[in-house]
């Protein structure tokens, strides 16, 4: 797998906390442009097989709707139960109207 950024979209797609499901080399993942950042976290939930862009976007967060952990978009870390694990999150940049993100985790 590449760790290279690939585009994912255009940011003049991107609605104000309106997750974008979208897919890297078959991995699901969930960008989402909030307070003037976008953010790419992967897309299923670390508790069960759901998708976090079905949820919604708050306080830098982004909730699952089935259980209501809420994710921080910056770590992936969630600050509520069920959800214990972390979801990984993935650095993105942004060239002119295009986002890029990169599967790598550093960030
Ligand atoms: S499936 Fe996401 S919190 Fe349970």
């Amino acid at each position: 797998m590449s760790n290279a950024f690939v585009r994912v979209c255009g940011l003049s797609e991107l609605e104000d906390d309106t997750p974008k499901r979208v897919e890297i080399d078959g991995t699901p993942v969930s960008v989402v442009r909030t307070e003037g950042e976008v953010f790419a976290i992967h897309d299923i939930c670390s508790h069960a097989n759901v998708s976090l862009s079905e949820g919604e976007v708050d306080d830098c967060h982004i909730e699952c709707w089935l259980h209501g952990s809420r994710f921080d978009l910056r770590s992936g870390k969630p600050d509520a139960l069920p959800a214990t694990r972390p979801v990984p999150v993935y650095p993105v940049k942004i060239e002119g109207d295009d986002v890029l993100v990169s599967l790598s985790q550093e960030s």
